[in-house]
């Protein structure tokens, strides 16, 4: 997958882009990044990138004109997609009045081969840049930050962990597994006591069974008491795929709701 990432600060982006899982999945050649500086791409002699919106209103916007340059520079790619043609990658704008991230659409975007990312900043971006080419708006979560910097970062690392190959093969099977979709059981490591603390019995019995139904059942608890919508579209995806003991313990937590 490539991405390229449209930014008014390329300097946030190199630590995220070259540690960790992402890191090492880029230096794999499975992820590509290209970091374009939008203020490279202005005609103005000072170089702004940004002005009042007309009508009035607070603050400034992104202006049209450095963002088609920055986007008619990184390839034909997206301009083609301005001309109205099938577009050959999806773009997309990170904005608070996006469609929110969720797992689905990490999901979806992990299937493209190529995604161009735009941050905005100030109030917004000349609503011209929006219209003629096929951006999508993302949101990550109902809140407002300063940047887009930060959300694409989100994107990036939710979406790039999902595509194949850059998760170890027992994350990934994880990733697809009956515990997709809930939420994390609570997990101990060594020592088995510590200040007083013991780890619950059942881990330590070594019966994979039983240790399997606990995690199962913690998994399932923990997401109905904080997030009981999300068990409950889990559920419609997952019960019918279920053994019988899983299938008796989520149906029990179920009719709890
Ligand atoms: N830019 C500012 N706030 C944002 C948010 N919550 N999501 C995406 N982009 C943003």
């Amino acid at each position: 997958m490539k991405i390229d990432i449209l930014t008014l600060f390329p300097e946030m982006f190199p630590a995220v882009l070259s540690a960790g899982v992402v890191g090492r999945a880029a230096e794999r050649g499975l992820l590509t990044f290209s970091v374009t500086d939008i203020r490279e791409h202005t005609t103005d002699r000072h170089r702004s990138v940004d002005d009042y919106p007309f009508g009035g209103g607070a603050g400034q916007l992104l202006a049209a004109q450095p963002i088609f340059a920055a986007l008619q520079a990184i390839g034909p790619a997206a301009a083609e997609a301005a001309g109205g043609l099938p577009p050959p990658c999806r773009l997309i704008y990170l904005s608070p009045r996006g469609r929110v991230l969720d797992h689905g659409l990490a999901r979806e975007l992990a299937g493209e081969e190529r995604l161009v990312l735009l941050c905005g900043h100030y109030e917004g971006v000349d609503q011209r840049v929006l219209d003629a080419f096929p951006f999508e708006e993302v949101s990550i979560g109902d809140y407002v930050l300063t940047g887009g910097e930060i959300p694409a970062m989100a994107l990036i690392d939710a979406v790039c962990r999902l595509v194949p190959g850059v998760l170890g093969s027992e994350d990934s099977h994880r990733e697809e597994s009956v515990y997709s979709g809930l939420l994390e059981y609570p997990q101990y490591t060594r020592p088995a006591s510590y200040e007083g603390l013991d780890v619950p019995e059942v881990l330590l019995s070594g019966n994979h069974r039983e240790i399997e139904l606990w995690n199962f059942e913690q998994a399932l608890r923990l997401t109905a008491a904080r997030r009981p919508e999300m068990l409950r579209s889990w559920a419609a995806a997952h019960l019918s795929t279920l053994d019988k003991k899983k299938k008796a313990l989520a149906e029990a937590v179920l009719r709890e709701l």
